[in-house]
């Protein structure tokens, strides 16, 4: 089973990213459809049932911290061809939540990347040539309080993403 790791952002926000995404790239041959976008934290690629079972097991003992982020970047990673929207900044308690699932996922024995996370919601694939800048910057701030397991499915209309399970986020006081 293909699994990754994601945060995704609420109903809301989602219609907002595709309303703006269609006003500044109105005719991408390959949108990604706004119920399929998120940010990977950890991508897991095939996975079996047991690894799964462990990594979900450890992660029900994860006490990670909330975050706030803004979607105010774009840009396109050329290898890929995807353009993307993601946050400028990166809050220190998502890369601690990444570098903590990367742990455990290894522990689980599934193999992940090491190289540093680039944070990301993919708003299109197979994008070529590069598209222009968008006319209007992007300001979508999130409040993540949750992440989950999910599973990507192949199907003849196209991926879609099935969540397995899902962690809370914990605000703490200050
Ligand atoms: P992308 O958005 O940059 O394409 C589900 O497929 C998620 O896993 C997507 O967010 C995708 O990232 C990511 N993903 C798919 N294949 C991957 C790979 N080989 N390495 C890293 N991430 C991958």
């Amino acid at each position: 089973m293909r699994c990754f790791l994601a945060i995704v952002p609420p109903p809301e926000t989602v219609l907002k990213i595709e309303a703006w995404r269609r006003q500044n790239w109105p005719t991408l041959a390959h949108p990604v459809k706004a119920a399929n976008y998120h940010l990977t934290l950890v991508f897991l690629g095939n996975t079996d049932a047991s690894q799964r079972d462990r990594l979900c097991l450890s992660l029900d003992a994860v006490d990670a911290d909330a975050f706030a982020l803004t979607l105010d970047d774009t840009g396109y990673f050329p290898r890929t061809q995807i353009l993307w929207i993601g946050p400028g900044e990166v809050p220190e308690a998502a890369g601690r939540l990444v570098t903590r699932c990367r742990q455990l996922a290894g522990r689980a024995g599934i193999r992940t990347e090491n190289r540093s996370w680039r944070a990301h919601l993919t708003l299109a694939r197979r994008v070529t040539p590069p598209p222009s800048p968008p006319l209007s910057d992007p300001d979508f701030p999130i409040a993540f309080h949750r992440f989950g397991l999910y599973e990507s499915i192949m199907a003849s209309d196209g991926v879609r993403y099935r969540l397995l399970q899902d962690w809370p986020l914990h605000w703490r006081q200050a």
